[in-house]
């Protein structure tokens, strides 16, 4: 959970009640991530994974995102701030593959494409980590699959956060196939055999036991952690969560430039209509006002990734929590 929910307290506090805790690695330097890998590995002995973002090739045209910087001004400057420059960056994904292949996460999940032939057998041969693909449709698990990925996150349309559609397809406004997890395990299961984990919506071990009822032999689990205490999460965006502030989540690209949910607040209302397709351009124009919003204490501007079961969201720690999913789990 890349943007501060994700800390090495919370990865190694999932690895050690149990569960295989994946630390964020997007939106870090290099350097951050090779300080929070060392974090996680003097905080747990057991297995755990790192997660990276894949650059898009696609840069966002320039004309649309002059548009759009010129949307957000009167807000940014209501909060005090410019909007950023529409500038396109990698996110530094070379040097974070160094970073990782000099520690030993037990897994390396991608997201925003395949991993690729390559990159899969240097994980492999380098550190012998799972490779975990991310999907939201049969066709990417084909590919990801076929590139040698040791398992598959099937991602349903109800995940919080980003949709890790391999393409952001800009004409659908969920930038792809907008699966449920469920008929979405059935289709992918049929399409390839690797071990699938299921994302999406699941809040409670009945949850879980359907996902694993639907052929994933494990669930991963985002929101559910946002309030733990261990997690990064902004006190902005866990009260919005708690108090249940908003009615609803949306898939919006208005924050960041790639669809994704969140907490239906009012940047998501205002500007989710003609928002462009560009990532992670969009995210650099809103990046100064989310800040400034979010150290003023307000919910009405910062994105708020919440998944559609946001509303069952707990606070306790971590491994409180996955006490009471395994407890849950046997029950159902
Ligand atoms: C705040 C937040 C940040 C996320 N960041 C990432 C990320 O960095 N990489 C990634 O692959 N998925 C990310 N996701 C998606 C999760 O990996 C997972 O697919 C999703 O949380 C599952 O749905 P749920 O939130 O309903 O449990 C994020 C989700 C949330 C809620």
């Amino acid at each position: 959970m890349a943007g501060g929910p994700s800390t090495p307290e919370l990865t190694a506090a999932v690895s050690n009640a149990g569960g295989l805790g994946f630390l964020a690695g997007a939106l870090l330097s290099p350097e951050a991530l090779d300080a929070q890998l060392s974090a996680v590995e003097a905080l747990t002995r057991h297995p755990y994974g790192v997660n990276l973002f894949l650059p898009s090739a696609r840069r966002g045209r320039a004309e649309e995102l002059r548009d759009y910087r010129r949307r957000v001004a009167p807000l940014a400057a209501g909060l005090g701030v410019e909007p950023g420059e529409p500038t396109w960056n990698d996110d530094s994904v070379a040097a974070k593959i160094d970073v990782v292949c000099a520690h030993h996460p037990a897994a390396v999940s991608l997201t925003f494409g395949s991993p690729g032939g390559e990159l899969t057998e240097r994980i492999h041969a380098e550190i012998g980590a799972l490779v975990v693909g991310t999907v939201t449709s049969a066709a990417e698990a084909e590919t990801a699959a076929s590139d040698g990925a040791d398992l598959l996150v099937v991602q349903g349309i109800e995940a919080g956060g980003h949709r890790a559609v391999f393409v952001d397809e800009a004409t659908d406004p969920n930038g792809g196939a907008a699966t449920s997890i469920g008929p979405l395990l059935v289709e992918v299961r049929r399409a390839v055999d690797v071990p699938l984990i299921a994302a999406g919506g699941i809040m409670d071990g009945s949850g879980i036991a359907a996902a694993l009822a639907f052929g994933a032999a494990a669930a991963q689990l985002g929101t559910a952690f946002l309030c733990s205490d261990e997690a990064g999460t902004s006190a902005v965006h866990r009260r919005a969560l708690l108090d249940q502030t908003y009615e609803r989540t949306v898939i919006t690209r208005a924050f960041s430039g790639r669809p994704a949910r969140g907490l239906l607040n009012e940047f998501a209302a205002g500007f989710t209509e003609g928002a462009p397709a560009a990532y992670p351009e969009v995210g650099a124009i809103t990046g100064p006002l989310r800040a400034a919003a979010t150290a003023a204490g307000r919910s009405d501007v910062p994105n708020l990734w919440a998944g559609t079961g946001w509303r069952a969201v707990t606070e306790a720690s971590a491994s409180d929590i996955l006490a009471r999913l395994t407890r849950e789990l046997a029950a159902a």
